[in-house]
């Protein structure tokens, strides 16, 4: 077995690996990973996506990218084929990271490497990353059945009013995501959530691009002071299958909580959803966030699986 740098290969090399990463996506996370493989095809083959390939009598049968965003990598995904074929799918999974994680830590000018792994169970590949220092942070991937049974709307603070998603949203959301997450467990995870700018960037990513699924502004709301009339809380979803939603984000200003606006966006989101004929909404939830988790499994979410998330700073 040999790991040899992705940009030596194209589309046509990787893709019998990225059907086989479909597949997986689609039974772990209902997740359909076509939109995902294409654009990862469209980089390998322009020669720019930087990444490993594990190489076995010169067929891929792993490989793992990441992106320079700044300061900051962002270490995209790793997958292995899982068969006959492959004896020992754990050591060269092991084996992919230490190679990316080692270019990473390596490359001048980056100061900060984050990766989320959704498809791989907690614990299974941290060894390369706290070898190198990183901090973990457990995650639950959650799915709330979109059954016929309307839930009761929630009781709500009657000075905020829950409306559509426009584009008008985007700047004050980014204020609002700034401030909602000051101090909080996922600006650790996520440093776009410190600024103003990376908050608008975070949501520039999940609006305008289709990586986490293809952005769903019906079923997306903001929750707005009738009075006053700002924003002061949003829930984002995007379609990441035909039939499911998943939640990019959902937050609430400090001041506006535990009045039932959080409740009452998620209930927006899964009425629109349910109407539609979605069968499923999902999102993923920090375990830390025990507040989040608490009010989500109380609206029926299930957790389905536990999956890690990494930040190292040099
Ligand atoms: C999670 C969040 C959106 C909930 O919004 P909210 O408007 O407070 O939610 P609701 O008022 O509908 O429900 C709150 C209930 O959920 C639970 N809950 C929610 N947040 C909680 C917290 N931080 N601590 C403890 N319990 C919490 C409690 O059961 C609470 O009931 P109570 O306040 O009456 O005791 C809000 O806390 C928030 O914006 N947090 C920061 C961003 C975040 O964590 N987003 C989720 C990322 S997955």
């Amino acid at each position: 077995m040999e790991i040899l740098d992705l940009r030596h290969f194209s589309s046509v090399d990787l893709r019998p690996l990225l059907n086989d990463e479909t597949r997986v996506w689609a039974s772990l996370l209902s997740w359909d990973y076509n939109g995902s493989a294409e654009m990862i095809l469209r980089y390998v083959d322009a020669k720019i996506l930087p990444g490993y390939a594990a190489i076995e009598r010169g067929r891929i049968f792993g490989y793992s990218f990441f992106v320079y965003e700044g300061s900051k990598g962002v270490v995209g995904d790793l997958f292995v084929a899982n068969g006959a074929r492959v004896p020992n799918a754990r050591e060269v999974e092991l084996k992919l990271l230490t190679h990316v994680i080692e270019t990473l830590q390596q490359s001048p000018g980056i100061h900060r490497v984050e990766a989320q792994l959704l498809a791989h169970e907690a614990g299974s590949v941290a060894r390369p990353f706290l070898d190198q220092g990183f901090q973990r942070y457990p995650r639950l991937f959650m799915v709330l059945e979109l059954t016929n049974a309307t839930p009761q709307a929630p009781a709500m603070h009657p000075e905020v009013e829950i409306r559509r998603w426009t584009e008008a949203d985007y700047q004050p959301a980014a204020a609002v995501i700034t401030a909602a997450y000051r101090g909080h467990v996922d600006a650790q995870i996520n440093d776009q959530y410190h600024t103003l700018s990376g908050s608008l960037r975070f949501l520039n990513n999940i609006v305008r691009f289709p990586g986490c699924g293809l952005f769903d502004a019906e079923s997306s709301y903001a929750a707005v002071d009738r009075k006053a009339k700002n924003l002061i809380g949003l829930i984002l979803c995007s379609r990441v299958r035909g039939d499911v939603g998943h939640v990019t984000q959902v937050c609430v200003l400090p001041e506006y909580r535990s009045r039932g606006v959080g409740e009452s966006l998620l209930a927006a989101t899964s009425t629109n959803l349910r109407k539609r004929g979605f069968s499923m909404l999902s999102l993923t939830v920090t375990e830390a966030n025990a507040g989040a988790v608490i009010l989500y499994r109380r609206l029926n979410f299930e957790s389905k699986r536990v999956f890690d998330a990494f930040v190292w700073e040099g």
